[in-house]
Parts: C-alpha cells; sequence; structure tokens
C-alpha cells in the first residue's frame, strides 16, 4: 500500500476510533456511575421504579428516574439505545489493526528474537485468536459454572493470562500489547452485540405484549455488561502502551501486562466503590501497581541479551563517534534521516532524525533506552543490528556520548 494512503487510512480510522470509544467507554461509566448513585424516589413515583437521581449540567437540572420494567401501555414513542458506538469502536479498531499491524507486515507485527512466525501465519493467529477468545469467554459464561462467578471469573482470568503468555511468544511485544486490547475489546462488543442488545430486544418485545420479560436474560445483560465495565481500564492501557517501551519492551512483557490487567480492574473497582472496596481487591491492585513499579525500574532487559549499557561501557572499552555514527547509519537512517529509503516513511517517524549530529546529541536518552535498554528499536529489528552494535552505542553514551567534529 502507498505510504501516504496508509497514512491517511491510518489518520481516519484512529479519529473514529477514538471517537466511538470514548463515546461507548464514557457512556459505559455514566451508566453504572448513575446506577450506583440512584436513591429513594423523593415522592411518589408512576411504575416500577427503582430510584431516582439528580443530577446539573448544560445550564440546566436533570430528574432521572429509572424504571426496571414498563407497562404496555407505558413506551414510550422515542427510546434510546446504545449499541453502534460499540460497534463502530469494534470495526473501525480492527480496521485499524489491520492497516498498522497486518498490512504493515513484518515490521509491527513480529520481531524475530520471538518467533519465526511467518506474516500470513502472524495475521491468521492475530485474527483467529479475536474470534477463539470470544466463543471461549461466551462458553464459560453459559455454562453452569457462571452460577459461581468467582469460579468463572478466576478461569477466565487464568485463560487471559496464557492468551497474553502466548501472544507475547508470536508477535513482537509492541503488537502483543496491542494484540490483548484487541482480543479483549472483541468480548467486549461480542457482549454488545450477542447477549445484551438481544436481552434488551427481548425485554422490549415482551412489554409491547404485556409479558413479564425473561429476567436471566436481564440478569445475565447486566452480568455482561460489568465485565466490559471492568475491561476498559485495561483494553485503554493496551491501546495506549505503544507508547511506552519500558513496558511492552521488558524482559517479561507478560508478566507486565498481566500485573497491569490487575491493577486497571482494580483500580476502577476502587473509583466505584471507594470506602466499600473489599481489601482483597485493594490489596491486589496496590501490590500489582507496585511490582510494576519495581519491575520497570529493574534494567532487566530481553531474554537472550546482554549486560545494561553500564556494564556495556566497561566491557566494551572507549568508543569513538566515528563508530557510533557508523551504526546509526546502517541501523537507523533507511528510517531516520531526511530522506528515509524505507518506503513505509516518507518521512522520518516520530520527527527523529538521527542524521544530523545536533539532533543525535538531543536524543541520546532515548536512542539509550529505545536501541540500547529496551530494544525496541530499529523497529522490528528491520536493519539487524547486532548485540555488539547495541553494547557499542550504550557504551559511546554511557561514555559521555561525546560527538567530535563532523567529516
Ligand atoms: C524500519 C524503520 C525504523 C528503523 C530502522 C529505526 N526506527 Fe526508530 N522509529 C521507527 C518508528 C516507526 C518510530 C515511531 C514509533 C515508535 O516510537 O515506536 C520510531 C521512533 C523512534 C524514536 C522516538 C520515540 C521515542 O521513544 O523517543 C527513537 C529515539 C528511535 N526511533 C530510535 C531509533 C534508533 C536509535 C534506531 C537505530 C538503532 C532506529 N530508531 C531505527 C522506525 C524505525
Amino acid at each position: 500500500m502507498p505510504a501516504i494512503l496508509s497514512e491517511w487510512l491510518n489518520i481516519l480510522l484512529r479519529w473514529t476510533h477514538l471517537i466511538a470509544a470514548i463515546m461507548w467507554v464514557g457512556d459505559s461509566f455514566l451508566f453504572m456511575w448513575m446506577d450506583s448513585h440512584l436513591e429513594e424516589p423523593s415522592r411518589p413515583r408512576d411504575g416500577d421504579v427503582s430510584g431516582e437521581l439528580w443530577m446539573v449540567h448544560s445550564g440546566g437540572f436533570y430528574e432521572l428516574v429509572k424504571r426496571r420494567t414498563l407497562a404496555p401501555g407505558e413506551l414510550p414513542k422515542t427510546l434510546h439505545w446504545f449499541k453502534w458506538q460499540s460497534y463502530t469502536t469494534w470495526l473501525s479498531g480492527v480496521a485499524l489493526l489491520a492497516v498498522v499491524y497486518w498490512f504493515g507486515g513484518h515490521a509491527w507485527l513480529l520481531d524475530n528474537a520471538v518467533s519465526s512466525l511467518t506474516v500470513a501465519q502472524a495475521v491468521a493467529l492475530s485474527a483467529g485468536s479475536l474470534v477463539a477468545g470470544w466463543l471461549v469467554y461466551d462458553a464459560i459464561w453459559m455454562s453452569p459454572l457462571a452460577k459461581k462467578p468467582a469460579a468463572a471469573g478466576l478461569l477466565s482470568f487464568a485463560l487471559l493470562v496464557a492468551a497474553i503468555v502466548g501472544f507475547t511468544h508470536a508477535f513482537s511485544a509492541r503488537a502483543a500489547f496491542l494484540q490483548t486490547g484487541a482480543f479483549l475489546a472483541t468480548i467486549m462488543a461480542a457482549n454488545v452485540w450477542r447477549r445484551i442488545v438481544p436481552a434488551q430486544t427481548q425485554m422490549l418485545a415482551a412489554t409491547r405484549v404485556g409479558q413479564r420479560a425473561d429476567a436471566a436474560l436481564g440478569a445475565r445483560a447486566k452480568q455482561r455488561s460489568t465485565h466490559n465495565h471492568y475491561m476498559t481500564f485495561p483494553v485503554v492501557f493496551c491501546m495506549l502502551s505503544n507508547h511506552f517501551p519500558s513496558m511492552y519492551g521488558h524482559a517479561q512483557p507478560a508478566l507486565v501486562l498481566t500485573l497491569f490487567v490487575i491493577f486497571g480492574a482494580a483500580f476502577k473497582y476502587w473509583m466505584n466503590f471507594r470506602g466499600r472496596t473489599p481489601l482483597l481487591v485493594q490489596g491486589a491492585g496496590a501490590l500489582a501497581l507496585l511490582a510494576l513499579a519495581g519491575l520497570t525500574a529493574s534494567p532487566a532487559k530481553r531474554p537472550g541479551t546482554t549486560p545494561a549499557s553500564a556494564a556495556a561501557a566497561a566491557n566494551v572499552g572507549p568508543v569513538e563517534w566515528e563508530s557510533a555514527k557508523g551504526i546509526l547509519e546502517r541501523r537507523c537512517w533507511t528510517c531516520h534521516s531526511a530522506h528515509p529509503t524505507n518506503p513505509s516513511f516518507p518521512e522520518p517517524p516520530a520527527g527523529v532524525r538521527l542524521d544530523d549530529p545536533e539532533r543525535v546529541a538531543a536524543l541520546t536518552e532515548r536512542i539509550r533506552v529505545r536501541a540500547v535498554e529496551t530494544k525496541t528499536m530499529p523497529l522490528g529489528n528491520l536493519t539487524g543490528i547486532t548485540e555488539e552494535e547495541r553494547d557499542t552505542l550504550g557504551a559511546w553514551i554511557a561514555q559521555g556520548a561525546r560527538i567530535t567534529k563532523a567529516r
């Protein structure tokens, strides 16, 4: 695909995706919040009322009454549904996943140090696992086990961790984080499509003919919508994670991601219930955050690699600017120069140019983080940088990153 076309697709899809997701997640939070703030009716209200709520916003007062059911004659002419925000989020998200990771090919999706999958195999695995994840999750929560939410929840969580471990052994760590986000978000959208909306349709149909709605369907819809709610924080982290190489570039990417899932869900729980949060949830969330802080602070590196830059500096001996520059030229300039030769990048990615010593001097810390510490650059190691070269770069930076006069 021509680079400019893929960039435009990327912009339009990302924009749509973000806006739809803001609407979907925003409404999920708002409805959850409204439910948890309902009060006893302050005066007699008609119908099967479960509570009322007063709000001030947008230059007026909102008086909200929640009813569990409606009598046939009470159906309003217009009833608002909230389903397209979730469908739009999912559709634009999958399209974006395809444009960036599936058609972006080897550079984004794979890492030779992680697996030897071909692009076609990786795309099949990425797409197939989205479908499989939903089928397995739904089967668990449709089975008799669903009556024991703690057991079903533990099993679902264990399978999620297994999926995360699988992803980090198949895809580049960066893609594995995003794949996990897409995996959870697919379950969320399918919950809306296959379980929540049908329950509401059934409730409405029953109301129209004056029958009682099937309470089991309503209860399941509420359960799925609660699952969705607690998946939002982990999913949003996954979606933003590609800005944080110290997270996905960590030696234990699956552990980092799992801890974030625990912390995200626990934090959301605490936001909903504050003082009423069980100690177990508070403890799990706090421990996960502490463990994350500790893990990412330690200089652990990707498996099979050499020591951190300080140690490398001692091993390598003095490094001249000319050798550092040679490495940048061989391994980075195809993308990070005024006129990249890599056809995917008409402009240097992230605006980073490494063919200009002044820019290199300004960016040494980021070069260390990306190329020496987390090894997330060169992208997908397309240019085949060696461990020795990483050490040499690290040593040059540790020795003060001196730039002697340009040739
Ligand atoms: C195949 C293309 C490609 C090659 C080769 C490449 N990069 Fe990058 N680089 C990218 C892309 C794409 C981004 C933006 C996405 C990102 O940050 O992951 C980027 C972003 C960066 C950033 C800015 C983001 C940040 O975290 O500060 C730095 C610094 C960087 N690269 C350093 C390097 C170094 C050093 C090399 C060579 C050892 C290198 N890159 C080789 C594609 C490449």
